[in-house]
């Protein structure tokens, strides 16, 4: 049977740095395409309603809610995930590490998503005060940290890539 008449479509977009082509359900979020169909299990999913943040993902460089983003409307686009922050040789990102030294991550749920955020805020605005930082941060959601660790490392980590640059 034609695959488009059950509803199943194959769209190609890149997803940190490589050139995929899945099948897709047209009714199919793009957080279901990463964790289920790709195996990408770093984004997380929390209340799946666009209230906090855990599913963050970055689409042609903005940061969306991947449990609201229509799986469909990737075709063409670059996506990236939290497993696309790591170097070749795995080591963590310089987000990643100032999340770990400046303590912002204890049960971790949030981290991905909030991770995600601080990329696309830091590679659109690479010098935000803390006032644009609260701002980029305000849809995820962390209940274990009180956010004070957050905006330190996401501090640290605009400093540490200002002075690599
Ligand atoms: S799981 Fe997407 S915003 Fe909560
Ligand atoms: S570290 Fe637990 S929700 Fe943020």
């Amino acid at each position: 049977m034609d695959p488009e008449i059950i509803g199943i479509r194959s769209i190609s977009f890149t997803l940190n740095d490589r050139k995929v082509t899945v099948p897709v359900q047209k009714s199919m979020f793009l957080i279901d395409l990463l964790r289920h169909t790709l195996g990408l299990t770093g984004t997380k999913e929390g209340c799946g309603e666009g209230e906090c943040g855990a599913c963050t993902v970055i689409v042609d460089g903005l940061a969306v809610n991947s449990c609201l983003y229509p799986a469909l409307e990737v075709e063409g686009k670059q996506v990236i995930t939290v497993e696309g922050l790591q170097d070749q040789n795995s080591n963590l990102s310089r987000i990643q590490q100032a999340f770990v030294d400046k303590g912002a991550i204890q049960c971790g749920f949030c981290s991905p998503g909030m991770i995600m955020s601080v990329k696309a805020l830091l590679d659109a605005s690479p010098d935000p005060s803390e006032a644009e930082i609260r701002e980029a941060l305000l849809g995820n959601l962390c209940r274990c940290t009180g956010y004070v660790q957050i905006i330190e490392a996401v501090q640290q980590a605009a400093l540490q890539l200002k002075d690599s640059s």
